[in-house]
């Protein structure tokens, strides 16, 4: 049986809905693809439900239309300065004297007892490390002997109001959502080595109005922020300081744009027609790169303020990976490596099956990683039906392995 992912990146400045199928070799293969402009979302929040809702429904029609199947739920992303973490430990006493999934789960909730305002909720809890009897760094706990278990764990909460606004829109567009997956976790899963995970990285998405960080250590999440900048900034201060429009700014950007000033030479021209003018204007380049150089600085400065706040600075040898549209910045990574002090280098989808002719871009790891997060969960609830002969289900949905069990009780849901 074919066994379908669906993903909705809701994003701020689009919308993308993928429908993979999971090939044997649990490479995914995109059968439909919905990319829509963004509407009435900033910074990763609803700020007009209708519009929003609208933006949504047509990039899950294009994804149904494209693959002739009927969506039903997904996974969707989810960002914005109102998502907060904390870690908490949970502990289980053994009384069979053998650590069973039970004592997990009962150690996971106990985690889970932590005050959380009424207007929040929780939506991941993740397991990042396990202490048997004392024994610290324990990887797979189930079935080794002991009387004391204890699992630290990362929390992540959002504001209740703000997850129930994208729920309604996503709901208008007829599709349940099968969990919210935190923007940087999903882009991990496409950008991050095993290898990266294990020695201490952090991953940070920068989108058009969100800049999402996921930092992990010995293959473990354990912090994640989300600051509300992104690549809309730099498009703003461009139409500020060379006076152009917001449109024509982004074009400039992505066209002419470069992070770096000193490696564009003093001579660099380009031309660009202001609305309502009848003639070119003449632009320098390294006046842009000025302009993009300073809103790059003052983001990695921040950036760097909340990795240092984490405490987790000295614990990332494998530096950091770049993802999101504004990684695709010329020169970026490496403003990023000067300012933070360590190896930068960037990331997106690769090795892609099927319809994926636009998608071999940064601005599409959310997206992907919506999909890898799917095949990797235990979640096993019909996902797509389409014309009573596509009817699909989860992977894994017999013969779930202990793999798939043991990476469940790592992204145990609330
Ligand atoms: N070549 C490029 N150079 C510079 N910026 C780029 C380039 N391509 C895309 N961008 C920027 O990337 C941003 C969009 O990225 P992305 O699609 O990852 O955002 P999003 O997921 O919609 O937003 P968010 O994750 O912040 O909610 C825009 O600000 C766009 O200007
Ligand atoms: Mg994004």
């Amino acid at each position: 049986m074919e066994e379908i992912v669906v993903g909705i990146d809701v994003g701020t400045t689009k919308v993308c809905t993928l429908v993979g199928r999971v090939e044997d070799d649990k490479s995914i293969r995109i059968l439909g693809v919905g990319i829509e402009p963004s509407e009435g979302i900033r910074k990763g929040i609803v700020v007009d439900l209708e519009a929003a809702s609208r933006a949504i429904k047509r990039s899950v029609e294009k994804a149904e239309s494209t693959s002739s199947l009927e969506i039903t739920t997904a996974f969707v992303s989810l960002a914005g300065a109102h998502v907060s973490s904390v870690n908490s430990r949970g502990a289980a006493g053994i009384p069979g004297g053998i650590i069973d999934f039970h004592d997990m789960a009962r150690a996971l909730e106990q985690a889970q007892a932590i005050a959380i305002p009424h207007d929040r909720e929780i939506i991941h809890v993740i397991q990042r490390g396990i202490t048997v009897d004392g024994q610290e760094g324990v990887k797979t706990p189930v079935g080794m002997h002991g009387y004391k278990l204890e699992v630290e764990t990362h929390i992540i909460t959002a504001a209740s109001a703000t997850v129930d606004n994208i729920r309604q829109c996503v709901s208008a567009a007829g599709v349940d959502i099968q969990q919210f997956v935190l923007n940087p976790l999903a882009s991990a899963e496409v950008v991050l080595t095993e290898q990266e995970r294990q020695m201490g990285v952090a991953v940070c998405d920068i989108g058009g109005g969100t800049t999402d960080l996921a930092i992990y250590v010995d293959g473990d999440v354990w912090h994640t922020m989300v600051l509300a900048v992104g690549g809309n900034h730099i498009t703003q201060d461009i139409a500020h300081g060379l006076r152009l429009s917001l449109s024509q700014a982004e074009e400039v950007k992505k066209q002419q744009g470069h992070a770096i000033r000193s490696d564009i030479g003093s001579e660099e021209y380009f031309l660009i027609r202001p609305f309502g003018e009848v003639k070119d204007i003449r632009l320098n380049r390294q006046d842009l790169a000025m302009v993009i150089e300073a809103r790059v600085e003052e983001t990695f400065n921040l950036i760097l303020q909340e990795i240092k706040r984490s405490g987790y600075d000295g614990l990332l040898p494998a530096g950091m990976v770049l993802t999101g549209g504004t990684s695709a910045l010329p020169g970026i990574s490496r403003v990023a490596s000067e300012v933070l002090g360590m190896p930068v280098r960037t990331g997106q989808p690769q090795d892609l099956k099927g319809l994926v002719d636009k998608l071999n871009s940064p601005m599409y790891s959310t997206s992907f990683g919506l999909l890898q997060w799917a095949i990797s969960m235990h979640d096993h609830q019909v996902a797509v039906s389409g014309g009573g002969k596509r009817r699909s289900k989860r992977p894994g949905e017999k013969n779930a392995g202990f793999d798939t069990v043991k990476n469940w009780m790592k992204r145990l849901l609330p």
